[in-house]
């Protein structure tokens, strides 16, 4: 068994289940956080998280566009295993976006199949408890940008299913990778700096008493950052792009390669169909996509709850453009990034990783492990 990585930083406890690293590793869709990347995670002591949309459409359970859903379900589960296998003790958590035609499903295959939480984000989670109520061990964690997104979601909560989410993940839209809790209009807004919304947070939940831990997520790359964070009282931090140079990230090798040749003039915000800025990097896609150029239109799998490509006719598919990326498509792939893409230098393991944001102390260093 190899040693635990020993650090000075707290334990996270979130619900029932405690990561011994403070660090979550964020969901990254499609497939770019799988098993793999998940259960390397877990199996270090952070937190693991395999992201659940569009899963199935690399499985064997996925023939056609009809076997979508069911397809999901099932990798989802497989994925679940896999992560469990590597990591049995350790905590794996499930992301599953709002915004997605089968939220539901699968945030309901996430509880059944053991995930220790899920983090729920692109539009407000406020049915997820019903989805789950079956399974009171799975943690729940909303994803917000703002105080008041926070303070709707325990009241909506409280009053319709009982409880309070476990923890709250604040992703600041300004540097965060992926869909973006913002308009267009409004990003670059300093009203999102995790410094100024995270004491918001936790100034609102202690007045009601609630005892909910705040995760900072965006722009978090080095342990100078998280240290920063948890001065501003932040428990633990929630951290995406930097795992994608890892040797155990899910994604093709030519993705992960983007990441270390791009400057940082080449992260975009893009348009996407789900009516939601995201960022990315500035591909051939994205290039065709400004210039109105031809890109791949056709209704991949439904899996968006609204689709401006599906419904209007406009803009592209995402599921079709985020599956070329992770398979290392440049010409057709979309390929999100956080702003901090410029920052990565070379590929490592997820422990070497971890043990450089934890700065690892010696053995003897190390307060006990409790
Ligand atoms: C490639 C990529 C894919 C992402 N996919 C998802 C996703 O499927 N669901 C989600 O809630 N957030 C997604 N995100 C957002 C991350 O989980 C995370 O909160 C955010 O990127 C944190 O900022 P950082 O990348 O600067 O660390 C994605 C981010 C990246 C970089």
């Amino acid at each position: 068994m190899t040693e635990p990585i020993h650090t000075d930083l707290p334990q996270l406890r979130v619900g029932k289940h405690t990561a011994r690293l403070p660090i979550i590793q964020g969901g990254m869709g499609i497939r770019i956080s799988g098993a793999r990347l998940a259960g390397a995670v877990a199996k270090e002591g952070a937190v693991g998280v395999i992201a659940s949309v569009a899963l199935g459409i690399k499985s064997s359970y996925y023939k056609k566009k009809k076997d979508y859903f069911e397809a999901n379900k099932l990798a989802l589960r497989d994925e679940i295993a896999m992560a469990r296998k590597t990591a049995p003790d350790g905590v794996i958590g499930v992301n599953c976006m709002v915004a997605i035609t089968d939220y539901e499903a699968m945030s309901r295959t996430a509880a059944e199949n053991g995930a220790n939480l899920i983090i729920s984000g692109a539009g407000l989670p406020l049915q997820l408890p019903s989805f789950t109520k079956d399974f009171p061990d799975c943690a729940l964690v909303p994803i917000v940008s703002t105080a008041k997104a926070a303070q709707v979601l325990c009241r909506r909560w409280e009053g319709t299913h009982g409880r309070l989410p476990d923890a709250f993940v604040v992703e600041n839209p300004n540097t965060a990778g992926g869909h973006l809790g913002a308009s267009r209009e409004q990003l670059g807004d300093p009203v999102y700096n995790l410094e100024k919304v995270i004491p918001e947070i936790i100034e609102y939940l202690d007045s009601e008493g609630y005892d909910i831990p705040v995760l900072a997520a965006g722009g978090v790359w080095d342990r100078t950052d998280i240290d920063r964070m948890f001065e501003h009282g932040a428990s633990g931090v929630q951290m995406a792009t930097r795992f994608v140079c890892t040797h155990e990230c899910d994604a093709d090798d030519v993705f992960k390669l983007q990441f270390l040749k791009r400057k940082p003039s080449d992260v975009v915000i893009v348009d996407s169909p789900a009516g939601l800025p995201g960022r990315a990097i500035g591909t051939e896609l994205v290039q065709r996509i400004q210039d109105g150029g031809k890109v791949a239109m056709q209704c991949f799998a439904n899996c968006l709850k609204k689709c401006l490509c599906r419904d209007d006719k406009t803009t592209f598919c995402i599921a079709y453009a985020l599956d070329k990326a992770v398979r290392g498509n440049l010409e057709e792939g979309l390929f999100f990034t956080g702003s901090n893409l410029a920052r990565s230098e070379s590929i490592v393991s997820v422990r070497e990783l971890l043990e450089e944001l934890c700065e690892a102390l010696t053995p003897a260093q190390a307060p006990a492990l409790v």
